[in-house]
């Protein structure tokens, strides 16, 4: 059977974990493909809210293997602590597998993210301050550990030698900063964190062809989103690996052919943290009224996201990119009560009088247009309790109509809440 990948289609935070917990209920494999624990999944189950970073979304049901790919990097501390968190709260986290060849985030990852920025100025991109972009570099760069170099220590020692002697002297000569002692690096991974991750560490390629051999479902969950792509967001405000449809080929070890459903999940309003162009970003009583209702804060850092306007440009770029076969709207339910929704469905440039339909490729372009707005009548019901599609309101039904329509893409489900059962379901037309 083959794999669905469920991919942000926004600036990330799109509640693409209830989504991917949602579709993990058939599912036996779900697998983290790219990033690290800069990503926050917050799945509500029983009233109970679950915050996850690194875990896959898959570990809260029993049935499923939650698998963390090749493509991801992880802090092993991080790992642990967030087992040990879900094992508190009675969560088995046993089955979790975990891919040698993930790259592993080091102490030097987290300095140089801090450094970096600083250097950047008023120019920084906001990262989550969590190592991302340098451990990333140091895996393109060839220098990177991995996850499997953890039960090896005189490899582990000596990759770890070779690449400390680098970092000290540029974190010392060119950061200012006090060197980093390698014996309590080695003491720290290989005397604390190997003997607890080894177990988990497994061959995730072998296990995801398994699966898809038997027929089973595989679920590749993405975390961050497309307009944080390395390659297609908005560089350089983006994270640092691939977090579209194709990525989930790379990180996961499969090919093109595996996967036959993409599901891209839309906010229903779109927020972004750090910085970096954003056409319909909204300030004032609407931007406040969103990030309330919308509790539009990291999971992660706590910090406030910036809101705006439901961009369709994005969406219908989005859609191309990743090979969308359905989209999933997220937070319809925050919209309640706004007199008039205003939907971007083109952008325009005042200096020539330019019309994009697509994102344009030049970043200074994206940087100066102008929303086109179509303007949608709101309505004024709570939809916390709708379970089918005549529960909701006939506006809020013309809001979902209209994403389908200038995406050109179906909308199979839509969220009207943070509960594991607070969605509506469209049936494909
Ligand atoms: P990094 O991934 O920590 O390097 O941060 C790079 C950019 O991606 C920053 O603008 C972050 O705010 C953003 N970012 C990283 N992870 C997430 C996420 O899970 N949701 C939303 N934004 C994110």
């Amino acid at each position: 059977m083959p794999a669905t990948v469920v991919v942000g289609t926004q600036w990330g935070d799109e509640g693409k974990g209830k989504l991917t917990d949602l579709l993990a209920k058939e599912a036996r494999l779900v697998v983290r493909y790219q990033g690290g624990h800069n990503a926050g999944h917050t799945i509500v189950v029983d009233g109970e809210s679950f915050a996850l970073q690194l875990v896959p979304s898959g570990v809260l049901y029993s049935h499923t293997v939650p698998v963390i790919g090749n493509g991801v990097v992880v802090d092993p501390a991080v790992l642990i602590a967030e087992c040990e968190m879900l094992e508190s709260r009675g969560i088995d986290t046993s089955r979790l597998v975990v891919s040698g060849n993930a790259h592993l985030i080091m102490p030097y990852h987290y300095e140089l993210d801090l450094m970096t920025e600083r250097f950047l100025g008023h120019n920084k991109l906001g990262t989550t301050k969590r190592g991302i972009g340098p451990a990333y570099a140091d895996k393109a760069a060839r220098i990177g550990l991995r996850v499997q170099d953890l039960l090896d220590p005189k490899i582990f020692r000596e990759k770890l030698g070779v690449v400390l002697r680098e970092k000290n002297a540029l974190l010392s000569r060119v950061y200012n900063r006090l060197p980093l002692d390698q014996a309590k690096i080695e003491e720290r991974y290989l005397g604390e964190l190997a003997p607890r991750i080894a177990p988990m560490i497994g061959d995730t390629v072998a296990l995801v062809h398994t699966a898809l051999e038997a027929g089973e479902q595989v679920m590749l969950e993405g975390a961050q989103a497309t307009f944080l792509d390395l390659d297609h967001g908005t560089y350089p405000f983006v994270t640092s690996s691939n977090p579209v449809a194709g990525g989930a080929c790379v990180g996961a070890g499969i090919g093109p052919r595996d996967i036959s459903r993409v599901v891209g999940i839309v906010k229903a309003y779109v927020t972004r943290v750090g910085s970096g162009p954003f056409p319909t970003e909204v300030d004032g009583e609407v931007a406040d009224y969103l990030v309330d209702r919308g509790h539009e804060y990291g999971t992660n850092t706590g910090r406030r996201r910036r809101p705006g306007w439901l961009d369709l440009v994005m969406i219908r770029h989005a859609a191309r990119l990743n090979s969308l076969s359905e989209l999933a709207i997220t937070k319809l339910d925050v919209l309640s009560r706004l007199e008039t929704l205003k939907v971007c469905t083109a952008y325009e440039d005042t200096t020539d009088g330019t019309r994009y339909e697509h994102i344009p490729y030049h970043q200074s372009v994206l940087h100066r247009v102008v929303p086109v707005y179509e303007e949608l009548p709101g309505w004024q019901e709570d939809l916390a309790g709708a379970t089918s599609v005549d529960d909701l309101p006939a506006e809020a039904r013309r809001y979902v109509e209209l994403i389908a329509r200038v995406a050109g893409v179906r909308v199979s489900y839509v969220g009207v809440g943070p509960g594991r059962e607070q969605y509506v379901s469209f049936a494909a037309a």
